[in-house]
């Protein structure tokens, strides 16, 4: 099983439709697919067409020990993959985690209980460096990042990459950057050309090949509560996010 955290603390990169396409392409390349919404945004939830306010059992449970793990997934239909769902109510973790103890290895012991079922977890983060990521980050043996090809993308980036490595000397001594994803790629503006250059000057290999074009289809799917390859397999955002499962496959491989 190979755990992967999709984070950058920067807000509306595409954590969530990288985790979301991410799984469901995943699945599609008949791996065994565990999709963990870590935000009370509950976006990954909702793309996975799961009503935030109807969930019997979420992460925040979890988190809490008050359910098992294996009682809070369900089976999303149209990406083929299972998710642990969350909603607004797991705002409240960081709260109630505080006086636990070992809060930030919650989501670590958990997955422990799961651990042999699945060949991916995939964990879409929340747009901040808070409790909820640090337990993603202690659960992960790796971070993909997505980065959005715009002015200022690369500003956060510094403080993400620090706190990984804090996470790695201190909690997790496997953690690493697995992948850099570049997203909402526009191949005609100068901007995504240069962002690009100085992602892959400064990162090299760890940029992925394949980059995720700006694509109105990736947008529309989630409304529907379908992955891209059923929404629109054809689409130029389907094709590109199975191009990356492929490529994600590849390199799990070659680091294991
Ligand atoms: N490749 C793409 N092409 C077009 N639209 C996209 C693409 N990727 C993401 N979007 C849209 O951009 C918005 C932000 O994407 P997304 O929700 O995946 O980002 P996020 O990083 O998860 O955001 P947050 O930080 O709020 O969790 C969404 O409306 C989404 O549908
Ligand atoms: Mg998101």
């Amino acid at each position: 099983m190979q755990t992967f955290a999709i984070a950058n603390q920067k807000g509306g990169v595409g954590k969530t439709t990288t985790a979301v396409n991410l799984a469901a392409g995943l699945a599609r390349s008949y791996k065994k697919v565990l999709l963990i919404d870590m935000d009370p945004q509950g976006n990954a939830t909702t793309a996975s067409a799961f009503d935030k306010n109807e969930l019997p059992n979420s992460i925040l449970e979890v988190l809490m020990n008050e359910v098992s793990i294996e009682d809070a997934i369900q089976k999303c239909e149209s990406g083929k993959y299972d998710i642990l769902p969350a909603n607004g109510e797991l705002t409240s973790a960081e709260v109630e985690l505080l006086n636990e103890l070992m809060r930030e290895q919650r989501l670590k012991h958990a997955l422990m209980r799961v651990d042999g079922d699945y060949d991916f977890v995939i964990i879409d983060c929340p747009p901040s460096l808070n409790m909820l990521t640090l337990n993603a980050l202690v659960a992960a043996d790796g971070v993909i990042i997505p980065v959005q090809c715009e002015f200022f993308a690369l500003e956060g980036l510094s403080a993400l990459v620090q706190t990984i490595k804090k996470v790695e000397q201190v909690a997790n001594k496997y953690l690493h950057i697995e992948g850099i994803v570049m997203t909402m790629y526009d191949s005609r503006t100068t901007l995504t050309i240069d962002v690009s250059k100085q992602l892959t000057q400064h990162f090299g290999d760890i940029v992925y090949k394949t980059s995720i074009p700006r694509n109105i289809r990736l947008a529309e799917a989630p409304s529907h509560g379908l992955a891209i390859f059923d929404y629109d397999k054809d689409s130029k955002g389907a094709i590109s996010y199975m191009g990356l499962a492929a490529e994600v496959i590849r390199r799990a491989k070659t680091n294991k």
